[in-house]
């Protein structure tokens, strides 16, 4: 691990909004008096009726409860975007970016304003209903976030899934929580590639009758197929309805939206956010991770369907009155100059992106970045998964020119916001660290026996309090939620993730304890991809584990046992990588799939993950104790013939 440690540059800690100083007193404080503290911070945003209860939080056994200002009332889009009308109607709510460059476009506060008041109507015309879910199936173009924004105007949930999921994965969490209303559009367009968004929809539909309205933004103008009575272009309906949508009063702790993401067991959960401290999170993580200035461009290249999009794409930035890019295309597309051209183009001060992207820029070279100007970038920030050093310098010394800090920022779905991450102008940086905690953060490191371990130490990384943005639940089960995070160790919110402390109080993430593997920064659960591989009927047997890759940081490693008298085969191989991609999505497709004609078990019968994850690592020299398996000889095998690394 690098040691090297970048001071903060001294202009930064002259001018930033928290320089040390700042630091230590409002993390002190946040921590001794957090009633006094967030009661304070909640009044960034406008309350309809004001909270006069700021926290009410158990992480007990059996009796998990989290409400921030419970008894508030507000509406979010108010928040992020009437609110700003009077000052800043005029300003660039969002930049577009389309994936051909010649596609742009500009949207003023006053646009968005007109915009999701639009939206809300439409759904209100198809009896959306406060309470009522909503599913977004969209690519990156304005229209997904009016359709986010329109939501919460109205008071709907909203649960956006990733264009990249298949019909199946869409069916899944459309009837998991209920939606009975879909918004998608025509086609998305990812490098050129058009990708069949209202096909798939069709499709996902014809597995779950659950939706009564399909509301179809057009995009490329492909010809699709509409189902009479059920599905609507947004461009008609849009005509017939007023520019103006009353906001709902919502209460702070109302649901917002619902997230699905991947956990070590079973289907994707969906993890439930609510209104008032979401939005008092993620706006004073944006606006002090981010050192965000009045008037500035920032741009976080994350799709809307991850929470990373979610969060700092469109509600953290809004809340604040920011300019937000949101970017349709893909980093290398058409040149791998094209995030250093956009940079230049929209004259872009602070940049946030994924170790994955850089890491995949990193080997096309110095070239394609230092033919850009990039004087305008101010700030870099990294997401998603533990950034190695290597990456790290390489952000700062040629996309950053040894200028710009960088905020390597740790957070997950389940927590809303940032909770670890530098502050620039405070916080001297280690590249491959996510440094201190964010205010009101109280980190604290386990062994397996549930041990707080102190000072210097690995081991897993837990929260023993909450903070506004914190998950409430899974939605419908809260059963599932206590027992998923609060159960380990009682008392406390595990993060499934392991973590190094070092001498300075410094976190280093290690990257996940449980069995869920982080592929180019996105989460996938071995179990989900195991149980699509059983599901082909020449397959027996599956077990998934992660192994490093060069550029996804994890790749997917798959060890299959086939039914008796099938044989192993390079068509099979391949069959089954299309089967997954197809079943779950491309994200979920395995980057080796070894035939075993058997796998490593305990005499119970328990699949040994242990051995097979140290075999795709190219650790087997270290096994560890093989003795409990039911039949040793298994192991030799599947090191003779374990798969070649890219
Ligand atoms: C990992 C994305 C190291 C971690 C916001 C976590 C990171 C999971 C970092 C959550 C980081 C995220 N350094 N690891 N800066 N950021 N992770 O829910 O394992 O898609 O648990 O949220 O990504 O992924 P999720």
């Amino acid at each position: 691990m690098s040691e090297k440690v970048y001071p903060v540059p001294q202009d930064w800690a002259a001018r930033a909004l928290i320089d040390e100083a700042a630091y230590r007193d409002m993390y002190d404080r946040s921590i001794k008096d957090p009633e006094g503290f967030w009661a304070e911070q909640g009044k960034r945003l406008d309350w309809i009726k004001p909270y006069t209860k700021v926290k009410n939080v158990s992480f007990a056994p059996g009796k998990v409860s989290i409400k921030w200002f419970e008894d508030g009332t507000l509406n979010l889009s108010v928040n992020c975007i009437d609110r700003h009308l009077a000052t800043r109607g005029d300003q660039v709510a969002f930049i577009w970016e389309g994936d051909d460059p010649k596609d742009d476009a500009k949207i003023t506060y006053r646009q968005l304003h007109t915009e999701v008041c639009r939206m809300a109507n439409v759904l209100k015309a198809q009896g959306v209903k406060k309470g009522d879910r909503v599913t977004i199936y969209m690519p990156m173009i304005p229209e997904a976030t009016y359709a986010m924004l329109a939501c919460a105007r109205i008071g709907a949930v909203h649960s956006v899934v990733f264009g990249g999921f298949s019909p199946d994965s869409l069916a899944g969490r459309i009837e998991d929580c209920g939606s009975t209303c879909l918004i998608t559009a025509d086609e998305g367009l990812r490098a050129g590639k058009k990708v069949p968004l209202k096909a798939n929809a069709d499709a996902a539909l014809a597995k779950s009758p659950l939706v009564t309205s399909v509301i179809v933004v057009k995009r490329t103008g492909a010809a699709v197929s509409m189902t009479e009575g059920r599905d609507l272009w947004y461009h008609e309906a849009v005509k017939n309805v007023s520019d103006n949508c009353p906001p709902e009063e919502m209460s702070a702790e109302d649901p917002l939206f619902i997230l699905y993401t991947s956990g070590s067991t079973g289907k994707p959960k969906g993890v439930l956010h609510t209104t008032g401290g979401y939005l008092v999170y993620v706006s004073m993580t944006f606006q002090y991770v981010f050192d965000y200035q009045d008037a500035e461009i920032f741009w976080c290249t994350a799709d809307v369907g991850w929470v990373t999009g979610h969060s700092y794409v469109v509600y953290g930035p809004l809340a604040c009155g920011a300019t937000s890019l949101l970017f349709e295309g893909v980093p290398n597309y058409p040149s791998v100059s094209r995030v250093w051209e956009v940079i230049d183009k929209h004259g872009v001060s602070i940049f946030y992106t994924a170790p994955t992207a850089l890491r995949a820029l990193m080997q096309a070279g110095d070239e394609p970045v230092k033919k850009t100007s990039r004087k305008s970038l101010r700030l870099l920030g990294s997401v998603g998964e533990p950034i190695n050093p290597e990456a790290w310098e390489w952000y700062h010394r040629v996309v950053g020119e040894d200028r710009c800090p960088i905020v390597d920022t740790w957070w997950q779905t389940e927590t809303g916001g940032i909770l670890i991450a530098p502050f620039p102008g405070a916080t001297a940086l280690k590249p491959g660290s996510a440094t201190r905690p964010f205010f009101g953060v109280q980190p604290k490191i386990v062994d397996a026996e549930g041990e707080v371990l102190e000072g210097a130490c690995e081991g897993n990384l837990i929260l023993t309090d909450s903070w506004p943005g914190q998950m409430r639940t899974v939605y419908g089960d809260h059963q599932r939620f206590m027992e998923t995070y609060f159960s380990t160790y009682p008392n406390a919110y595990f993060t499934g993730d392991g973590c190094r402390r070092d001498d300075d109080g410094y976190y280093w993430i290690t990257g996940r304890v449980d069995d869920v593997i982080n592929v180019s920064g996105h989460r996938m659960g071995t179990a989900e991809v195991e149980s699509s591989l059983v599901a082909h009927s020449k397959v027996s047997e599956a077990a998934v584990v992660g192994y490093p890759h060069s550029i996804k940081g994890q790749g997917i490693y798959a060890y299959v046992t086939l039914m008796a008298g099938e044989e192993p085969s390079e068509e099979l191989r391949k069959e089954l990588v299309q089967w997954v991609r197809k079943d779950i999505g491309p994200i979920a497709s395995p980057d080796l799939i070894q035939f075993a004609p058997s796998l490593p078990k305990t005499r119970s019968g328990k699949i040994m993950r242990r051995i097979l994850r140290k075999i795709a690592e190219d650790e087997y020299g270290s096994l560890g104790d093989t003795s409990t398996l039911s039949d040793p000889g298994v192991v030799d095998d599947l090191i003779a013939n374990r798969q070649n690394k890219r």
